[in-house]
């Protein structure tokens, strides 16, 4: 197991396609535990692969509470068949520095899967479970939080990243030239 590097917006694997996952090996076994370990270790309550910059429909998620955590749960080649009801939350991502912010969900979904094995599952959401889902389900189509917020909300964002990113960049050129 390792706990593999987070991308973050704006890297552009987090924009890319995803392929559907065909086969299902232990190689895909290795990279799942390796996406529970690094979502653990972060800590989120869900991880899509393009976040470790694999572009494949992949999911691993884990809504329990605190105490409860480790069992977490996979979603392969999910999509979303049914969606009812509007909810506000806020959000957060292990990809996004420094945001949370207010997202219109679907209230409940039904998402349609393939588990580790291949096998085929329905599992339904509602509530934050379901947010948790409707957002690492973006993931998978490139579509980040972010999105969904309005233009003036996303611009403001933009400038406070500029200014995030001149600021990373400066702390690593000084610790470069110590
Ligand atoms: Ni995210």
């Amino acid at each position: 197991m390792a706990i593999l590097p987070i991308l973050k917006y704006p890297h552009p694997i987090l924009r890319k396609k995803n392929s559907p996952v065909s086969v299902f090996d232990a190689e895909l076994k290795s990279l799942l535990a390796d996406m529970a370990e690094t979502m653990y270790d972060a800590p989120g309550v869900g991880l899509a692969a393009p976040q470790i910059g694999v572009s494949k429909q992949i999911i691993v998620y884990d809504v329990a509470p605190p105490e409860e955590k480790g069992d977490f749960s996979v979603l392969i080649n999910p999509k979303i068949i049914d969606a009812e009801g509007q909810e506000s939350g806020e959000e957060g991502c292990l990809s996004v520095r420094e945001l949370c912010a207010e997202v219109k969900r679907a209230y409940r979904i039904v998402v349609e899967a393939q588990d580790a094995e291949g096998n085929a599952i329905t599992i339904e959401a509602e509530e934050w479970p379901a947010r948790v889902l409707q957002h690492e389900i973006d993931h998978l189509n490139g579509i980040l939080f972010i999105d969904h917020l309005s233009s003036l909300k996303r611009a403001l964002y933009k400038k406070k990243l500029k200014k995030i990113l001149l600021e990373e960049k400066l702390a690593k050129d000084q610790g470069a030239s110590r």
